[in-house]
């Protein structure tokens, strides 16, 4: 990577800000998957024994009310971080003022501190999501060096990432920026072939933008998922009460035009009469498709067939589920190519954030491939082949 790295930086007792991503889901206040705070944990680590001071910033949720704030606080993350540490974390309540100030010019080296959820700046405002010039400016003030390690939030231009950056001098990547960069970034602009991408996920409209981009790169695109039947309609077949967008399958068609010899469609299906958790009614190809069903998950032939393709791959990158995953009876091919993604340990394996992560690591694939990205929306723009300004932001060496 030509990006300057956290370990580039002479970090002895010096104030290094360090935005991670901790936007984690908390549920009953309880958090219900931590996975990002332990990514985060090699470059904080990293810095802290190197004898630096860490200051850490992130965003949690979306702040627009001051109710917002009750509810959206970081002191959970701190608690959790501070046990995955096993190690004191400051917390401090506010984002910004005497309190924050004064705890900062505290700290020893070696100490970790937590700065109250960045959005709380949004409250009056939005002073953090619209890049507020004096509140960057304000935050970059308080260290001496600057680490983006968000990958989640790579794809926002906020005041704690691109803001600090560009009034700090200089931003480094940290550990988990730097993996998503080699990893997504490497798969798009220099995979090794055959590459070959899986596509599942409810909407066409969602990936209409990957599917374009990866069309010039990929060697095949397998589409699975909700989004398939909306191909499938478009090519004329019924495909009962299956979700459709009926709208996008004139682009569907396109889709299909420009990538003739390159996507791969599902062949078969389980098609049941309920959006319910109970046994499908029958599998088949989708003109076996009875009055009253609907497709839930692609078949076994399918699964065969798309293992067999990934059987082949070097590069493998997957994004969306291929069926309704959180039903047990209509999980068999996301787990169907999981497995195969797991028994290619040839191929450089990426799997896309939001529900394909969570869908891996649920189904104790979380060391399996060469890569969980941490981020959702960032990973599909990073697909899109956008420039995403948390790693624009990042300086070269
Ligand atoms: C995410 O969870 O995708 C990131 O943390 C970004 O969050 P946002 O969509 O609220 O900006």
């Amino acid at each position: 990577m030509s990006k300057l790295l956290v370990s580039d930086l002479d970090l002895k007792g010096k104030k290094v800000l360090i935005r991670v991503d901790f936007n984690v889901p908390i549920v009953a206040d309880q958090i219900t998957d931590d996975n990002r705070i332990k990514a985060a944990l090699p470059t904080i680590e990293y810095v802290i024994n190197e004898g630096g001071k860490a200051i850490l910033f992130s965003h949690l949720g979306r702040v627009k009310t001051a109710e917002d704030k009750e509810n959206n606080s970081l002191y959970i993350v701190k608690t959790r971080l501070a046990e995955l540490l096993n190690k004191d974390v400051i917390f401090v309540p506010e984002t910004r003022g005497k309190l924050l100030e004064t705890e900062i010019n505290h700290l020893q080296n070696g100490d970790v501190l937590l700065v109250e959820n960045t959005r709380f700046e949004d409250v009056d405002g939005k002073k953090e999501s619209k890049n507020d010039q004096e509140l960057g400016k304000y935050w970059a003030s308080l260290g001496d060096l600057f680490v983006n390690d968000a990958f989640g939030t790579a794809h926002r231009s906020h005041a704690s990432n691109v803001g600090i950056a560009s009034n700090i001098g200089s931003c480094a990547a940290g550990f988990l920026l730097a993996k998503e960069i080699d990893f997504i970034g490497g798969a798009i602009s220099n995979p090794k072939r055959p590459l070959v991408a899986v596509l599942g996920g409810a909407k066409v409209s969602d990936k209409i933008s990957v599917i374009e981009n990866l069309l010039k790169l990929a060697d095949q695109i397998i589409i699975g998922g909700g989004m398939a039947y909306t191909f499938l309609k478009a090519l004329g077949h019924d495909v009962g009460g299956s979700l459709v967008e009926l709208d996008k399958c004139d682009l569907a068609l396109e889709l299909l035009k420009q990538g003739k010899d390159k996507i791969v469609l599902p062949i078969d299906f389980a098609f049941t009469k309920e959006f319910k958790d109970l046994e499908p009614a029958h599998y088949g190809t989708i003109d076996t498709i009875k009055e009253g069903e609907m497709s839930l998950d692609i078949g076994p032939k399918s699964i065969a067939h798309f293992t067999k393709i990934l059987k082949e791959a070097k590069t493998i990158i997957w994004n969306g589920p291929m069926g309704v995953f959180e039903f047990e009876h209509y999980n068999l091919g996301t787990k169907g190519i999981l497995k195969a993604l797991a028994e290619n340990k040839e191929a450089i394996t990426i799997i896309g954030g939001g529900d394909s992560a969570s869908a891996a690591i649920n189904f104790g694939y979380q060391d399996a491939f060469s890569h969980i990205s941490t981020g959702g929306g960032a990973s599909l723009e990073y697909l899109e082949g956008k420039k995403l300004p948390g790693i624009e932001c990042v300086s070269e060496k």
